[in-house]
Protein backbone atom coordinates (compact mmCIF):
# COMPACT_ATOMS: atom_id res chain seq x y z
CA UNK A 1 0.00 0.00 0.00
CA UNK A 2 1.24 2.84 -1.15
CA UNK A 3 0.10 6.61 0.59
CA UNK A 4 1.54 9.38 -1.78
CA UNK A 5 2.00 13.08 -0.41
CA UNK A 6 -1.71 12.67 0.89
CA UNK A 7 -3.21 16.15 2.49
CA UNK A 8 -6.28 16.48 4.77
CA UNK A 9 -7.73 19.85 5.72
CA UNK A 10 -10.81 20.58 8.17
CA UNK A 11 -11.48 24.14 7.09
CA UNK A 12 -7.99 25.90 8.66
CA UNK A 13 -6.74 23.11 10.25
CA UNK A 14 -4.54 20.58 8.28
CA UNK A 15 -4.93 17.08 10.28
CA UNK A 16 -2.09 15.62 7.36
CA UNK A 17 0.70 17.49 5.36
CA UNK A 18 1.77 15.99 2.66
CA UNK A 19 2.28 12.26 4.23
CA UNK A 20 3.47 9.16 2.47
CA UNK A 21 4.56 6.08 3.36
CA UNK A 22 4.76 2.46 1.65
CA UNK A 23 3.56 -0.78 4.02
CA UNK A 24 4.73 -3.67 2.25
CA UNK A 25 3.39 -6.67 1.19
CA UNK A 26 3.34 -9.48 4.92
CA UNK A 27 4.34 -7.03 7.21
CA UNK A 28 3.08 -5.28 10.23
CA UNK A 29 3.74 -1.55 9.78
CA UNK A 30 3.08 0.90 12.62
CA UNK A 31 1.88 4.29 12.36
CA UNK A 32 2.75 6.08 15.85
CA UNK A 33 2.67 9.80 17.22
CA UNK A 34 1.12 12.09 20.27
CA UNK A 35 -2.39 12.29 20.05
CA UNK A 36 -4.41 14.56 17.36
CA UNK A 37 -0.91 13.70 15.14
CA UNK A 38 -3.11 12.58 12.63
CA UNK A 39 -2.92 8.67 12.56
CA UNK A 40 -6.97 7.87 12.67
CA UNK A 41 -7.64 10.85 9.87
CA UNK A 42 -5.33 8.72 7.83
CA UNK A 43 -6.84 5.56 8.55
CA UNK A 44 -9.88 6.95 7.55
CA UNK A 45 -8.68 8.63 4.10
CA UNK A 46 -7.00 5.25 3.54
CA UNK A 47 -10.65 3.44 4.00
CA UNK A 48 -12.44 6.30 2.31
CA UNK A 49 -14.35 7.92 4.90
CA UNK A 50 -12.50 11.19 4.61
CA UNK A 51 -11.62 12.94 1.60
CA UNK A 52 -8.03 14.08 0.77
CA UNK A 53 -7.78 17.53 0.08
CA UNK A 54 -4.40 16.71 -1.82
CA UNK A 55 -2.37 13.26 -2.76
CA UNK A 56 -3.50 9.61 -3.30
CA UNK A 57 -3.42 6.33 -1.42
CA UNK A 58 -2.94 3.21 -3.95
CA UNK A 59 -3.05 -0.83 -3.17
CA UNK A 60 -0.95 -2.52 -5.62
CA UNK A 61 -1.59 0.02 -8.18
CA UNK A 62 -5.16 0.60 -8.30
CA UNK A 63 -6.08 3.73 -6.40
CA UNK A 64 -8.09 3.84 -3.47
CA UNK A 65 -8.46 7.80 -3.38
CA UNK A 66 -12.19 9.20 -4.44
CA UNK A 67 -13.77 5.44 -3.89
CA UNK A 68 -16.34 5.19 -1.77
CA UNK A 69 -15.51 3.34 1.96
CA UNK A 70 -17.33 -0.08 0.64
CA UNK A 71 -15.37 -0.09 -2.79
CA UNK A 72 -12.26 -0.17 -0.99
CA UNK A 73 -13.01 -2.63 1.38
CA UNK A 74 -14.40 -4.70 -1.86
CA UNK A 75 -10.89 -3.73 -3.15
CA UNK A 76 -9.17 -5.29 -0.23
CA UNK A 77 -8.58 -2.52 2.42
CA UNK A 78 -10.26 -4.38 5.96
CA UNK A 79 -10.80 -2.36 8.96
CA UNK A 80 -11.68 -3.28 12.53
CA UNK A 81 -14.52 -0.21 13.61
CA UNK A 82 -14.59 0.61 17.14
CA UNK A 83 -17.82 0.90 17.38
CA UNK A 84 -19.52 -0.44 14.17
CA UNK A 85 -22.93 -1.46 14.40
CA UNK A 86 -22.12 -4.29 16.91
CA UNK A 87 -25.34 -5.77 17.99
CA UNK A 88 -25.15 -6.47 21.86
CA UNK A 89 -27.76 -8.85 21.16
CA UNK A 90 -26.68 -10.83 18.20
CA UNK A 91 -24.56 -14.10 18.35
CA UNK A 92 -20.61 -13.31 18.05
CA UNK A 93 -21.18 -15.33 14.83
CA UNK A 94 -23.80 -12.82 13.81
CA UNK A 95 -21.70 -10.31 14.54
CA UNK A 96 -18.79 -11.68 12.33
CA UNK A 97 -21.30 -12.12 9.86
CA UNK A 98 -21.70 -8.25 9.26
CA UNK A 99 -18.19 -8.17 7.29
CA UNK A 100 -19.39 -10.69 5.03
CA UNK A 101 -22.30 -8.70 4.03
CA UNK A 102 -20.31 -7.44 1.71
CA UNK A 103 -19.10 -10.21 -0.45
CA UNK A 104 -22.72 -11.88 -0.05
CA UNK A 105 -23.68 -11.54 -3.40
CA UNK A 106 -27.60 -12.44 -1.78
CA UNK A 107 -27.50 -10.20 0.72
CA UNK A 108 -30.69 -10.78 3.00
CA UNK A 109 -32.75 -10.65 0.26
CA UNK A 110 -32.12 -13.99 -1.44
CA UNK A 111 -31.74 -15.95 1.74
CA UNK A 112 -34.52 -14.77 3.12
CA UNK A 113 -36.89 -15.93 0.16
CA UNK A 114 -34.95 -19.48 0.76
CA UNK A 115 -33.67 -19.54 -2.42
CA UNK A 116 -31.00 -22.97 -3.50
CA UNK A 117 -28.05 -20.62 -4.19
CA UNK A 118 -28.68 -18.25 -1.63
CA UNK A 119 -28.96 -20.92 0.92
CA UNK A 120 -25.59 -22.65 -0.32
CA UNK A 121 -23.81 -19.27 -0.57
CA UNK A 122 -25.40 -18.72 3.00
CA UNK A 123 -23.43 -21.32 4.08
CA UNK A 124 -19.98 -21.37 2.46
CA UNK A 125 -19.86 -17.98 4.14
CA UNK A 126 -21.13 -19.61 8.27
CA UNK A 127 -18.14 -21.80 6.99
CA UNK A 128 -15.65 -19.26 7.06
CA UNK A 129 -17.07 -17.14 9.73
CA UNK A 130 -16.65 -20.12 11.66
CA UNK A 131 -12.58 -20.69 10.56
CA UNK A 132 -12.25 -16.97 10.90
CA UNK A 133 -13.56 -17.02 15.16
CA UNK A 134 -11.33 -20.52 15.27
CA UNK A 135 -8.42 -18.34 14.05
CA UNK A 136 -9.07 -15.49 16.58
CA UNK A 137 -9.49 -17.50 19.79
CA UNK A 138 -13.48 -17.38 19.39
CA UNK A 139 -14.46 -20.59 17.78
CA UNK A 140 -16.30 -21.93 21.55
CA UNK A 141 -18.03 -18.46 21.74
CA UNK A 142 -20.09 -18.50 18.43
CA UNK A 143 -23.04 -18.76 19.51
CA UNK A 144 -22.65 -16.07 22.83
CA UNK A 145 -24.74 -12.81 22.62
CA UNK A 146 -21.56 -10.46 21.94
CA UNK A 147 -22.79 -8.13 24.99
CA UNK A 148 -22.03 -10.71 27.48
CA UNK A 149 -18.00 -11.22 26.24
CA UNK A 150 -15.29 -9.49 28.15
CA UNK A 151 -14.11 -6.05 26.52
CA UNK A 152 -10.96 -8.17 25.44
CA UNK A 153 -12.98 -10.99 23.56
CA UNK A 154 -14.94 -8.36 21.89
CA UNK A 155 -12.10 -6.63 20.56
CA UNK A 156 -11.29 -9.84 19.60
CA UNK A 157 -14.67 -9.66 17.36
CA UNK A 158 -13.62 -6.47 15.80
CA UNK A 159 -10.70 -7.98 14.31
CA UNK A 160 -12.71 -11.15 13.23
CA UNK A 161 -15.40 -8.84 11.23
CA UNK A 162 -12.70 -7.28 9.75
CA UNK A 163 -11.17 -10.38 8.60
CA UNK A 164 -14.39 -11.69 7.26
CA UNK A 165 -13.93 -9.32 4.60
CA UNK A 166 -11.03 -11.34 3.28
CA UNK A 167 -8.73 -7.92 3.50
CA UNK A 168 -5.29 -7.58 2.15
CA UNK A 169 -4.53 -4.50 3.89
CA UNK A 170 -5.87 -5.02 7.42
CA UNK A 171 -6.37 -1.35 9.75
CA UNK A 172 -6.26 -1.46 12.95
CA UNK A 173 -6.68 1.91 15.22
CA UNK A 174 -5.61 0.92 18.63
CA UNK A 175 -6.57 -2.71 18.76
CA UNK A 176 -5.06 -3.26 22.36
CA UNK A 177 -6.47 0.40 24.09
CA UNK A 178 -8.08 -0.28 27.23
CA UNK A 179 -6.53 -4.26 27.71
CA UNK A 180 -5.01 -5.16 30.33
CA UNK A 181 -1.46 -7.27 30.02
CA UNK A 182 -3.07 -10.80 29.14
CA UNK A 183 -5.65 -9.41 26.28
CA UNK A 184 -2.68 -7.28 25.07
CA UNK A 185 -0.29 -10.42 25.09
CA UNK A 186 -3.71 -11.90 23.28
CA UNK A 187 -4.31 -9.34 20.50
CA UNK A 188 -0.38 -9.10 19.88
CA UNK A 189 0.05 -12.79 18.90
CA UNK A 190 -3.11 -12.33 16.56
CA UNK A 191 -1.78 -9.27 14.52
CA UNK A 192 1.43 -11.46 14.17
CA UNK A 193 -0.21 -14.59 13.10
CA UNK A 194 -2.55 -12.87 10.71
CA UNK A 195 0.96 -11.57 9.02
CA UNK A 196 2.67 -15.48 9.30
CA UNK A 197 -0.48 -17.48 8.46
CA UNK A 198 -2.87 -15.16 6.46
CA UNK A 199 -0.28 -12.93 4.71
CA UNK A 200 -2.11 -10.08 5.39
CA UNK A 201 -0.53 -6.65 5.49
CA UNK A 202 -1.08 -4.96 8.94
CA UNK A 203 -1.29 -1.35 9.63
CA UNK A 204 -1.07 -0.55 12.78
CA UNK A 205 -2.24 2.21 15.19
CA UNK A 206 -1.14 2.09 18.65
CA UNK A 207 -0.11 4.00 22.19
CA UNK A 208 1.16 0.72 22.96
CA UNK A 209 4.72 1.39 22.80
CA UNK A 210 6.19 -2.12 23.90
CA UNK A 211 3.20 -3.71 21.95
CA UNK A 212 4.37 -1.54 18.87
CA UNK A 213 8.20 -2.81 19.28
CA UNK A 214 6.84 -6.27 19.86
CA UNK A 215 5.06 -6.85 16.40
CA UNK A 216 6.23 -3.81 13.95
CA UNK A 217 8.60 -4.38 11.24
CA UNK A 218 8.67 -0.63 10.31
CA UNK A 219 7.43 2.58 12.04
CA UNK A 220 5.99 6.06 10.47
CA UNK A 221 5.75 8.42 13.25
CA UNK A 222 3.15 11.78 12.64
CA UNK A 223 3.26 14.63 14.68
CA UNK A 224 0.74 17.26 14.26
CA UNK A 225 0.03 15.71 11.22
CA UNK A 226 3.42 15.35 9.40
CA UNK A 227 5.78 12.39 8.86
CA UNK A 228 8.54 13.07 11.17
CA UNK A 229 10.36 9.85 10.74
CA UNK A 230 10.11 6.04 8.96
CA UNK A 231 12.34 3.25 9.49
CA UNK A 232 12.52 0.24 11.58
CA UNK A 233 11.93 0.19 15.30
CA UNK A 234 15.07 0.30 16.63
CA UNK A 235 15.90 3.26 14.47
CA UNK A 236 12.61 5.03 15.55
CA UNK A 237 13.43 4.34 19.74
CA UNK A 238 16.67 6.69 18.87
CA UNK A 239 15.24 8.85 16.80
CA UNK A 240 15.56 12.58 18.38
CA UNK A 241 12.67 14.12 16.58
CA UNK A 242 10.59 11.06 18.07
CA UNK A 243 11.75 11.49 21.08
CA UNK A 244 11.63 15.53 21.42
CA UNK A 245 7.96 14.92 19.80
CA UNK A 246 6.61 12.25 22.33
CA UNK A 247 8.33 14.77 24.89
CA UNK A 248 6.49 17.78 24.19
CA UNK A 249 9.89 19.51 23.51
CA UNK A 250 9.40 20.52 19.45
CA UNK A 251 9.05 19.08 16.46
CA UNK A 252 11.79 20.90 14.41
CA UNK A 253 14.98 18.49 14.13
CA UNK A 254 17.57 20.13 16.46
CA UNK A 255 14.94 23.02 17.83
CA UNK A 256 15.78 21.47 20.91
CA UNK A 257 18.44 19.47 22.45
CA UNK A 258 17.53 15.96 22.37
CA UNK A 259 16.87 14.15 25.84
CA UNK A 260 18.60 10.95 26.03
CA UNK A 261 16.76 7.95 24.75
CA UNK A 262 14.30 6.05 27.01
CA UNK A 263 16.33 2.94 26.14
CA UNK A 264 20.17 4.19 26.21
CA UNK A 265 22.22 1.26 26.20
CA UNK A 266 23.87 0.46 29.18
CA UNK A 267 27.23 1.29 30.28
N1 LIG B 1 -13.92 15.21 11.10
C1 LIG B 1 -13.07 16.11 11.61
N2 LIG B 1 -13.38 17.43 11.59
C2 LIG B 1 -12.52 18.34 12.10
N3 LIG B 1 -11.34 18.05 12.64
C3 LIG B 1 -10.98 16.76 12.68
C4 LIG B 1 -11.82 15.71 12.18
N4 LIG B 1 -11.19 14.53 12.35
C5 LIG B 1 -10.03 14.80 12.95
N5 LIG B 1 -9.89 16.14 13.16
C6 LIG B 1 -8.73 16.81 13.74
O1 LIG B 1 -7.57 16.37 13.06
C7 LIG B 1 -6.48 16.23 13.97
C8 LIG B 1 -5.97 14.82 13.90
O2 LIG B 1 -6.93 13.96 14.52
P1 LIG B 1 -6.78 12.39 14.56
O3 LIG B 1 -8.03 11.85 15.14
O4 LIG B 1 -6.38 11.92 13.22
O5 LIG B 1 -5.57 12.21 15.57
P2 LIG B 1 -4.94 10.87 16.14
O6 LIG B 1 -3.50 10.90 15.78
O7 LIG B 1 -5.73 9.71 15.73
O8 LIG B 1 -5.07 11.11 17.72
P3 LIG B 1 -5.37 10.06 18.90
O9 LIG B 1 -4.05 9.42 19.22
O10 LIG B 1 -5.81 10.95 20.03
O11 LIG B 1 -6.41 9.11 18.44
C9 LIG B 1 -7.00 16.63 15.34
O12 LIG B 1 -6.67 17.99 15.54
C10 LIG B 1 -8.49 16.45 15.20
O13 LIG B 1 -9.20 17.30 16.07
MG1 LIG C 1 -6.90 8.29 16.73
Amino acid sequence: MEVDDVTVRFGALTALSGVSLRAEPGTVHAVIGPNGAGKSTLFNVISGVYRASAGSVRLGGTTLTGRRPHRITALGVGRAFQNMAASPSESVEENIMLGRHLLTRAGFVGSGLKLPWAVREQRLHRARVVEIAQFVGLGHLLDRPLGILSYGDRKRVEVARALATEPRVLLLDEPVAGMNAAETLRMSEIVLSVRESLGITVLLVEHDMSMIMSVADRISVLDFGRLIADGTPAQIQNDPAVIAAYLGTGTETGAAPAPAPATAPSP
